[in-house]
């Protein structure tokens, strides 16, 4: 029998062999390993191996004979446990065999159950109730079952214990099933909390449609650890979640508030077409489409459609998809967004700016005042403060000179717009003149370090839209032709909300068509509003999807939209 070696610095008991290559290193395990063979053992790799003196053997043993009881104990340990998962298989099969013979009925004597959705129970406390909906959560506490039940409208803890918690269907129920449960509806004890202030202790329930457990299981679909494409094509189930859900919800009481205040200031909601021929923001950033042999667009924006109901219908809003095809892959940007849009008549740029911030206050005060939407905002956003009116002004040209007072810079462009490097490969970064773009990036650390809602206006017409109204000139004003637009900045999320006054004269607006290299041929029915009975009007097109990143303070607009699309993105 070849001899056992040991290095006591490089060996290892672990990986080792005991060959002279592969030793192991410590003696014990040697003897403990290979009992009864001759041992060879080295302090570290300069020595060479030798026969271990007789104290260093003994002392081994010593520590052989521990390593052997551990391993026993180890054995015994692995057998009770086997022993004890095979009797608890056992007994979870006999209970189970059990199980299908208990069949579950409703008590006739019982009063009826009155059919409710969780959110309507308070007034019910006492009565016998019936609740249809998702298994949200499930515990088993010493055969008492306890189910935490979602129906959209809230979640109800539902307590099942005696027969009804031992069914087949209770003892293979899996989260996300959806059941009816039929019981009473009791106050919570002093000191116990669940959803509502209640539970409901359920007399008799049914599955209605069973989801899958092991492999299939919901939670093995999706958990907090899935990355970020898997709860995007997951998204169907990321709703489910109370985050998520909570978002919508707040989306909807927001949409809701918005009509309110809007209506409240004798708007009146259209609804205009998505299939368009004309652009409004830009060619560049158009879905094109063919439509019956003829090209057509993804609208960008209702506004122009907006303008022609003023002599109709008189202040308009709505709230439509817009659609952008730009490549922008940013937390605020989607290539379809829900786009809040408003056009008043006879109103002067003033008056446009203290419409909006009108709109947004009543909005988030109707919000604050509802307690349930407060309840989704105090959840989501929990140093949410409603912002302060007035909102700050700041004209485009103190806004260029506010970026370069506080040291903000931007990338340098070249005459194709793309970005100038220095020697090593960074971007050349320089101060703000009037007349560039605002870039995203300084226009957020503007707003971030101001802290407050800011109109950010007057930019100059050759870095907007066609249709915008200028700004009338002072004497001796010089500089860029600017506009009656404005922005509106929040902290956080950066631009919400784009607005203007449009040009009102029709020679102002040809020119316009001409400057920009537009055909005026398709916009005859713009131009019409300005041929038959013009007036001064403004609007503005509010991102839904920003304002509630900002409202519910959400990293990003793609959490505030059902199903969000972004380049490349338009499943599921
Ligand atoms: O500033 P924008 O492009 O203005 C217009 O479309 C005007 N015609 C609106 C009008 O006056 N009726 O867009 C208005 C708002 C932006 O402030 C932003 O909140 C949102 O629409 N928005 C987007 N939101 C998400 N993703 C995008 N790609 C967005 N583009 C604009």
């Amino acid at each position: 029998m070849s001899p056992i070696h040991v290095d006591e610095s490089s060996g290892s008991d672990e990986t080792g062999k005991g060959t002279p290559d592969q030793p192991y290193q410590t003696l014990a395990f040697a003897i403990f390993t290979a009992p009864g063979s001759t041992y060879l053992i080295r302090k570290d790799a300069s020595g060479t191996y030798e026969e271990p003196t007789q104290s260093s053997l003994k002392k081994a043993k010593k520590g052989a004979d521990g390593l052997e009881k551990k391993r026993k104990k180890e054995e015994e340990r692995a057998e009770r446990e086997a022993k004890e998962k095979k009797e608890e298989r056992e007994r979870r099969e006999k209970q189970i065999e059990e199980s299908k013979k208990i069949v579950l009925t409703e008590d006739p004597a019982l009063p009826a159950a009155k059919k409710a959705k969780i959110n309507k129970l308070t007034p019910l406390r006492g009565d016998r109730v019936k609740i249809q909906g998702w298994v949200h959560r499930l515990r088993d506490q010493k055969g008492i079952m306890f189910i935490v039940l979602r129906d959209g409208t809230g979640y109800l803890q539902c307590v099942l214990s005696g027969r009804v918690a031992q069914t087949y269907d209770a003892l293979t129920l899996n989260l996300e099933s959806t059941i009816e449960a039929i019981g009473t509806l009791q106050a919570l004890p002093e000191g116990k909390t669940a959803p509502g202030g209640h539970e409901l202790v359920v007399d008799f329930w049914r599955v209605l449609g069973a989801a899958p457990g092991g492999e299939d299981a919901f939670t093995n679909r999706l958990n907090e650890k899935s990355d970020p494409s898997i709860l995007a094509d997951l998204r169907h189930f990321v709703l489910r979640g109370e985050t998520a859900s909570a978002v919508l919800k707040l989306r909807a009481a927001m949409l809701s508030a918005f009509r309110k205040a809007l209506v409240g200031h004798n708007l009146m909601e259209v609804t205009p077409p998505c299939l368009v021929q004309t652009q409004v923001e830009g060619g560049a950033t158009l879905f094109k489409l063919h439509y019956y042999g003829q090209d057509a667009f993804l609208t960008q924006s209702s506004q122009l459609y907006l303008e022609t109901c003023l002599p109709s219908l008189g202040d308009v809003f709505c709230v439509q998809e817009s659609f952008r095809a730009e490549n922008s892959h940013t937390r605020r940007h989607l290539s379809e967004y829900t786009h809040l849009e408003a056009e008043l008549a006879f109103i002067d740029f003033n008056d446009l700016m203290t419409h909006i911030e009108s709109m947004i206050c009543e909005t988030v005060d109707t919000l604050l005042a509802d307690p349930v939407a407060s309840a989704l905002v105090k959840q989501l956003n929990p140093n949410f403060t409603a912002p302060k009116r007035p909102f700050m002004r700041l004209s485009y040209v103190d806004a260029i000179k506010w970026l370069n007072d506080h040291g903000i810079q931007h990338e340098e462009e070249d005459a194709e717009g793309n970005v100038i490097k220095d020697e090593n490969g960074a971007a050349k970064m320089v101060d703000h003149a009037v007349g560039d773009d605002i870039a995203e990036a300084a226009e957020r650390r503007m707003t971030d370090i101001l802290g407050v809602p800011i109109f950010l206006y007057g930019f100059p017409a050759e870095l907007k839209a066609f249709y915008m109204k200028k700004m009338p000139r002072k004497e001796g004003e010089t500089g860029p032709i600017c506009t009656e637009s404005c922005d509106l900045l929040m902290p956080g999320v950066g631009e919400i909300v784009g607005g203007s006054m449009r040009i009102s004269d029709i020679a102002e607006l040809l020119a316009a068509y001409k400057r920009e290299g537009i055909d005026p041929t398709p916009y005859y029915w713009f131009t019409d509003q300005r041929k038959y009975g013009t007036c001064e009007h403004g609007g503005y097109g509010l991102g839904v999807e920003r304002f509630l990143a900002w409202l519910a303070n959400r990293y990003t607009v793609r959490e505030c939209s059902l199903y969000p699309r972004w380049p490349g993105r338009a499943t599921p």
